[in-house]
């Protein structure tokens, strides 16, 4: 993700592996629709697409409305495209903050505050991902087989990934063999999206389809799992790609560490518990096609839920630029969202 000459410039996504194709973006609905159609996915990644979209909503004079219709119209139609991740929410939240702050100002100034917000968040999600990844590779050891679900990449963070972060450091600390890569039915980002990141660092992985978890580990063929995660609830419930539950539920079973990597903007205080979350649902087209080919027959239907929840108790650890955290994880996440110095930082 790139903001250069007045445009979003946006790796497409739906385009990969297949494809480099970059989107060059000046509208907010652009950014808008770019989100809902996955072109640009994963919870910090879409919070910061959407704050460049206030951006371009403030730098768009064609209409007739004011700029604080315009920005606040934008922040609207940006924070309804996915309801399951907070920071995108939370990162339209800060934009917001810093727009209102500098509007006394003059509008000029408005604008360049949003801009100026747009590339602190994305400087902020870098170093937040790096010590992710620094304190994440402390859980693993020489030789560990390790298995990821959906992406938690690069891609989805616009810096160095969650998940992603802590297989890079663990695999440069020589503290990681091999990846099991879930492949992560509908959409494939498993296969797709972290395969692609994984062979482009060199980092020895397989993908495995999405029911093969449960036998790997009954084989002994995985020593700890890591994900990301798209909002954590006050209690440590843990809302992420559908399928990471069941993946949480086996490594419980199997006696393997279960961690879930994310920055403290993942954490939503505000949210007592999972079964408050709301879970996104997409089209039943996903689950009855692949790339556009349809494996089910016509007119089938569907149930399509994006995510789901993961309770606390079969987390064992979250990993936050602030550090591990363990149970009990109510006061863990408290602590550690009271500590944080800047919402930035
Ligand atoms: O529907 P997606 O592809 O946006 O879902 C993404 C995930 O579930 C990721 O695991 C999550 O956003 C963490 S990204 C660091």
């Amino acid at each position: 993700m790139r903001f250069e000459g007045g445009a979003l410039l946006l790796l497409d996504q739906t385009a990969l592996p297949a494809e480099e194709r970059w989107l060059r973006l000046t509208r907010a609905d652009e950014v808008a629709d770019a989100i809902r159609r996955l072109a640009v996915r994963g919870a910090p990644a879409i919070g910061l697409a959407a704050a460049y979209g206030l951006v371009l909503a403030a730098r768009d004079g064609s209409g007739s409305s004011s700029l604080r219709e315009r920005v606040h119209a934008a922040a609207d139609l940006l924070a309804a495209t996915r309801p399951t991740a907070v920071n995108l929410r939370w990162a339209l939240d800060r934009a917001l903050e810093s727009f209102e702050a500098a509007l006394p100002s003059g509008e000029e100034a408005a604008g360049r505050a949003l801009a100026e917000c747009a590339h602190s968040l994305a400087a902020a999600q870098l170093r937040q991902d790096r010590r992710i990844g620094e304190h994440g590779a402390q859980l693993f050891a020489a030789g560990h087989r390790v298995l990821t679900h959906c992406n938690a990449g690069a891609l989805a963070t616009g810096g160095a990934g969650t998940a992603g972060a802590v297989l890079a450091a663990a695999w440069e600390g020589g503290r990681l063999a091999h990846v099991w890569v879930d492949e992560t039915r509908p959409l494939l980002q498993g296969a797709r999206l972290t395969a692609w990141e994984l062979g482009r660092a060199g980092i020895p992985y397989e993908i495995v389809p999405d029911s093969a978890a449960g036998a790997l580990m009954a084989r002994g063929l995985v020593d700890a799992v890591v994900v990301g995660a798209d909002r954590i609830a006050a209690n440590g419930d843990v809302a992420n790609k559908i399928g990471t539950y069941g993946v949480a539920a086996l490594a419980a079973r199997h006696d393997i560490p279960f961690y879930v990597a994310a920055p403290l903007s993942t954490v939503d205080p505000a949210t007592a518990a999972g079964a408050a979350i709301p879970i996104e649902e997409r089209s039943a087209d996903e689950v009855t096609t692949v790339r556009g080919m349809r494996m089910a027959p016509a007119g089938a239907a569907a149930f399509n839920p994006a995510f789901d929840v993961t309770p606390n108790e079969l987390v064992t650890a979250i990993v936050t630029e602030a550090g591990v955290l363990r149970a009990p994880m109510r006061s863990a996440l408290a602590d550690a969202l009271g500590a944080a110095t800047s919402p930035v930082a």
